[in-house]
């Protein structure tokens, strides 16, 4: 039978048949020679990724983000000036569940938005909770072990999860929020999305304030019963994936309105408790929501693996205008997520078109497996040819407290006799014999008589006069005779 659309394998070559594979006679062996049965059945075998260590059960959605005030004095970042609108992605999970664990079991739930701004990738990856178990990234393997399965009969256990609590006080606050009803949301539309930690806001004076976000629903808050959960575990395991999918299918678009509560600077010195601590919400006494803009989900995944397995959100992607914090537990953050990225989906994760920025890439990153975009020369920084020069202008989004002086990207501090060519003259001149002297010139002029350019020759002569003058004039003079 003719197609319009014939099965190909994957180098687009047309198939003979979907059903049957080659074998000699009806009854006898299968040929190696079917490459499509054995292609076909090798890539079966490589599906699968490994999951998220934590977070590993969720679904998504692509919005948009709108600013609908001005909040321009509190920082520059163009994703929040008054009236821009930026595409993005968020990823809603479960947090100690494997890849197929029921949607509603009772656990906080992962809220990880990226914006993809004109500034590159901007991740908020926050929960549906402002505070967390822990203070300090010490500890998260040991929390999570608690909440997944035990070495010996690999079932989760209470036990476990009570002693790490009890062993840790400061999990009081997060456990309440847990075992009270916004630990068990109804759908995720109907749930608030935090950032949680404290976040770092500069604007374009420089001026700097500490910031908390708050998405609040559009849908009002809704909840599941301990029942209702573990009735829809059994019935429903992906009840969440399924709502979120269908509504946005029906052309209801679920949001939220994101507040910021703001901290000027100084206030953070000597607020009534550590501000960066993220088992602490700031009372809204203190500090009140201020209204930034709207958040949309109107458009479904075409394909969940590549749109949302593959997605992968870092709290280290920050633009400029917002920065990190002391918070201990957001520094830790900060290394865990590229390396989880490098390990799960591979060093060129950043390439996968989900993952790519709208705004142009002009890194020095090349190669490595399964490398798609690709660079131009020069390769190499810093460089006569053009290549990308990093501006410092961009300096500044670095979180200190206490400590401003000391955070900072210097050369180092000087020293009476630091300079770049005294050793190397030395060296030259006094612990080379004069025959190894005289295979150093013949070494370096034929190095430089070959395929240096005048611009790049003019400059290594110099250099080789500034670490002596003699030795200098000499490789000059066989170079340009
Ligand atoms: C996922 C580490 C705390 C929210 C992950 C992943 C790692 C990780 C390794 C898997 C990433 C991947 O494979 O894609 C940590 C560490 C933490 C920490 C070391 C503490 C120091 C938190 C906190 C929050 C959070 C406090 C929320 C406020 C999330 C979310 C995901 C995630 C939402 C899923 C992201 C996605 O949808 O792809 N975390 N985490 N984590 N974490 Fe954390």
């Amino acid at each position: 039978m003719t197609s319009a659309r014939p099965t190909t394998t994957n180098a687009g070559i047309p198939v003979a048949s979907d059903d049957h594979s080659l074998t000699a006679g009806s009854n006898g062996p299968v040929l190696l020679q079917d490459h499509y049965l054995i292609e076909k059945n090798a890539q079966f075998n490589r599906e699968r990724v490994p999951e998220r260590v934590v977070h590993a059960k969720g679904g998504g959605a692509f919005g948009f983000f709108e600013v609908t005030e001005d909040v321009s004095q509190y920082t520059k970042a163009a994703v929040f000036q008054p009236g821009t609108r930026t595409e993005t992605l968020i990823r809603f999970s479960s947090v100690a569940g494997e890849l197929g664990s029921p949607d509603t079991w009772r656990d906080p739930r992962g809220t990880a938005i990226k914006f993809y701004t004109s500034e590159g990738n901007y991740d908020l990856v926050g929960n549906n909770t402002p505070v967390f178990f822990i203070r300090d990234a010490i500890k998260f393997p040991d929390f999570i072990r608690s909440q997944k399965r035990r070495a010996d009969n690999h079932l989760r256990d209470h036990d476990m999860q009570w002693d790490f609590w009890t062993h840790c006080p400061e999990s009081a606050h997060q456990v309440t929020w847990l075992m009270g009803d916004r630990g068990l949301p109804r759908t995720w539309r109907h749930m608030n999305l935090y950032g949680s930690h404290t976040y770092l806001w500069t604007n374009a004076a420089g001026e700097k304030f500490w910031v908390k976000y708050h998405f609040k629903t559009d849908q009002g808050h809704e909840f599941l019963t301990g029942e209702e959960g573990e009735r829809l575990a059994g019935v429903d395991a992906d009840h969440h994936i399924r709502d979120l999918f269908n509504t946005i299918k029906a052309g209801d678009h679920p949001s939220w309105v994101l507040y910021v509560q703001v901290m000027p600077f100084e206030d953070a010195a000597d607020y009534r408790f550590n501000p960066f601590d993220l088992t602490k919400v700031w009372p809204h006494g203190d500090y009140p929501l201020i209204k930034v803009g709207r958040f949309v989900l109107n458009r479904n995944p075409e394909n969940y693996f590549a749109q949302i397995e593959q997605a992968a959100f870092e709290p280290s992607n920050l633009v400029p205008g917002i920065g990190t914090s002391p918070d201990k537990m957001l520094q830790g953050r900060l290394f865990s997520y590229p390396d989880a990225h490098r390990y799960r989906i591979g060093a060129n994760y950043m390439d996968l078109p989900v993952n790519r920025p709208v705004s142009p890439v002009n890194s020095y990153s090349k190669d490595g497996a399964m490398r798609y975009s690709f660079g131009q020369d020069p390769v190499y920084a810093p460089n006569s040819y053009g290549g990308p020069h990093a501006d410092s202008s961009f300096a500044g989004d670095d979180a200190a407290t206490g400590i401003e002086q000391e955070v900072l990207r210097s050369a180092y501090a000087k020293h009476s006799e630091d300079d770049d060519f005294g050793q190397p003259g030395t060296l030259v001149r006094e612990v080379f014999s004069d025959e190894e002297r005289a295979r150093f010139i013949d070494n370096v002029s034929g190095h430089l008589s070959n395929g240096v350019s005048a611009p790049v020759l003019e400059r290594a002569l110099e250099y080789w006069r500034n670490v002596d003058k003699d030795a200098g004039d000499k490789i000059a003079e066989k170079v340009q005779g």
